[in-house]
């Protein structure tokens, strides 16, 4: 009787245009650099005019039933997690839901910042394993770049647009999630927000001028959170799964910053080719870093069954989440490039 739930596909997307930091030369007062010497981010993809958070969303999607072979009609729910909705309703899930065909699923949107995926994961293996649903699509997407402040050189040469995704199924207890960890931290909530546009503060001409419809960020007070929240809420999960730091094969964590990719690693004692790296091509593309980063080395062949994954996402909230997998898919057969756009 199957009662765990693991990962049966994975897909991403990300748009074509590629914004370099030489292209924010020309924007900001910034230099390549600075940007690559603080943050390790190269360049980072922006969605065309046309494209909002729901079509890429889409794209990666398909990719990832595609890969599990499942159709969408047998899905039995679509979870998207975005700070970046389409609209504040309907929700994005719903938009993706009818565009993928998935006319049995249920859907809706979570909101849980750059741990949104690792939130979302643990969700849909939860309506996996007590509601014995069959397959859950799990998505992030983000068109971080449409409420970036492009005067803000602090915050712009920061973020990117993409999605990823992954298809759940059942499967026997001691494989796919073995344990997570989920926090917030309320009190830090101030550090990261988009404060207009909401219902506490409605957008006039004046508050635009201003930049309140753009994402807001205490960078360096995040920056110490991170490093030493990540650590703590990483050790919390693997203890729960009654595994060791030695034993993770692949650490793949939200991308904010190179540095403090480097620093959780240290801190857990994983060495750094353990840890996935993708912010020098995608930037910080807050919620879907992480399956972004997991596509990255699936589609690679780095991953095999019985290897143990540790996901582990910081950001807005100020929420923290650890999730251990142990990886039960083949690994992907083309190894040509990932994720094609
Ligand atoms: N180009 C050149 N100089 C810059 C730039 C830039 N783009 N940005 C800042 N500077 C300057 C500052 O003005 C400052 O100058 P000063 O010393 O003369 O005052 C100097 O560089 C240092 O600035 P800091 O902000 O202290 O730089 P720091 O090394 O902390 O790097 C950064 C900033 C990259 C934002 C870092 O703090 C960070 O990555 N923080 C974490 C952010 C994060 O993890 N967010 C996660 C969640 S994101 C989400 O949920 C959507």
């Amino acid at each position: 009787m199957p009662c765990g739930a693991t990962i049966c596909g994975v897909g991403s997307y990300v748009p074509e245009r590629i914004l370099t930091n030489a292209d924010l030369e020309q924007m900001v007062d910034t230099s390549d650099e600075w940007i690559v010497s603080h943050t390790g981010i190269r360049e980072r993809r922006i969605a065309a005019d046309n494209q909002a958070s729901s079509d890429l969303a889409i794209m990666a999607a398909q990719r990832a039933l595609q890969d599990a072979a499942v159709r969408p009609e047998d899905l039995n729910l679509v979870i998207v997690n975005t700070l970046t909705p389409d609209m504040s309703f309907p929700a994005t899930a719903c938009l993706v839901e009818d565009a993928i065909g998935a006319t049995n699923a249920g859907a809706f949107d979570m909101s849980s910042g750059c741990t949104g995926f690792i939130y979302a994961l643990a969700t849909g293996a939860n309506f996996i394993r007590i509601q014995d649903y069959e397959y859950v699509l799990v998505i992030s997407a983000e068109t971080l770049t449409r409420i970036t402040n492009w005067t803000d050189r602090s915050t712009c040469v920061l973020f990117g647009d993409g999605a990823g995704a992954a298809v759940l199924k059942p499967c026997r207890e001691g494989e796919g999630l073995l344990s997570y960890a989920l926090e917030s931290y309320g009190e830090h909530g101030d550090l990261l927000m988009l404060p207009g546009g909401g219902s506490r503060l409605r957008l006039t001409p004046e508050l635009i001028a201003q930049h309140k419809d753009c994402l807001e960020m205490e960078g360096p007070e995040i920056f110490k959170l991170a490093v030493r929240g990540i650590p703590a809420v990483a050790k919390t999960a693997l203890d729960k799964a009654g595994v060791s730091a030695a034993q993770v094969t692949a650490v793949v964590m939200h991308q904010a910053n190179k540095r403090i990719l480097d620093a959780a690693g240290q801190r857990l004692g994983i060495p750094t080719e353990r840890i996935v790296c993708t912010i020098d091509k995608y930037g910080n593309t807050s919620a879907s870093s992480v399956p972004l980063a997991l596509d990255d080395i699936y589609r690679r062949g780095q991953l095999h069954p019985g290897d143990i994954v540790l996901f582990v996402g910081f950001g807005a909230g100020f929420t923290l989440g650890a999730a251990v997998f142990r990886w039960t898919l083949e690994p992907f057969s083309n190894t040509t490039s990932a994720p094609a756009h």
